[in-house]
């Protein structure tokens, strides 16, 4: 860690501000099943904003879900406008995944999901039945970085792997069914992908 981001880090657990509440939320705007328009960046909470009558933005601030919500979310949560579900991924990197639930505006379920190694992992996708996690090939590799590789790597060793919830059942470990493809791959672009 440089150590810019290791003062940086000093300076927020002084401040009592959690990390998942400071973040620079600009990687993606999303409008929830409630009308919360929400500008997300995954590493932190939601960032909660209004426009007025001009359409000029006004801040409200992070958005912890009422106190539920205690770490960041990706910058694609999926919201199932039917029945005003929303489900998201997220991550610490690169030791911790996991993925939620969000109704009536708080996070009602949470599972840790086991992912051996810290890929893309950017999105995933859910549909009426199913929430999917994405685990494809590219790897997250600073140490190849410091010797003049690549940040991110595509590992052909590591098949593309999808992480199946059925949506009609509690998000826990032994709900999740992974299914493995015969190639490796990752997905970058639609139909799946948010664009932004
Ligand atoms: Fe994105």
């Amino acid at each position: 860690m440089s150590l810019r981001k290791s003062q940086a880090k000093k300076k927020q657990k002084l401040s009592g501000v959690g990390e998942h509440e400071t973040g620079t939320a600009n990687t993606a705007v999303g409008y929830t099943p409630d009308g919360k328009l929400w500008a997300l960046n995954e590493s932190s909470a939601p960032f909660q904003f209004k426009l007025d009558e001009a359409g000029v933005p006004e801040s409200l601030g992070f958005d912890t879900l009422q106190g539920t919500l205690k770490e960041s979310i990706s910058a694609h949560p999926k919201f199932d406008q039917k029945n005003g579900d929303i489900l998201f991924h997220g991550r610490k990197m690169p030791e911790k995944f996991y993925a939620g639930k969000i109704v009536n505006g708080k996070l009602v379920e949470r599972v840790d999901i086991d992912m051996p190694v810290a890929g893309f992992h950017h999105d995933m996708f859910i549909t009426e039945n199913y929430m999917v996690m994405i685990d494809g090939a590219m790897s997250f590799t600073p140490q190849e970085a410091i010797k003049g590789k690549q940040l991110w790597m595509f590992d052909q060793a590591r098949k593309l792997r999808f992480g199946i919830f059925d949506r009609s059942k509690e998000l826990t470990k032994a709900n999740l069914q992974w299914i493995e493809a015969d190639v490796a791959a990752e997905l970058l672009g639609k139909p799946w992908m948010a664009s932004h």
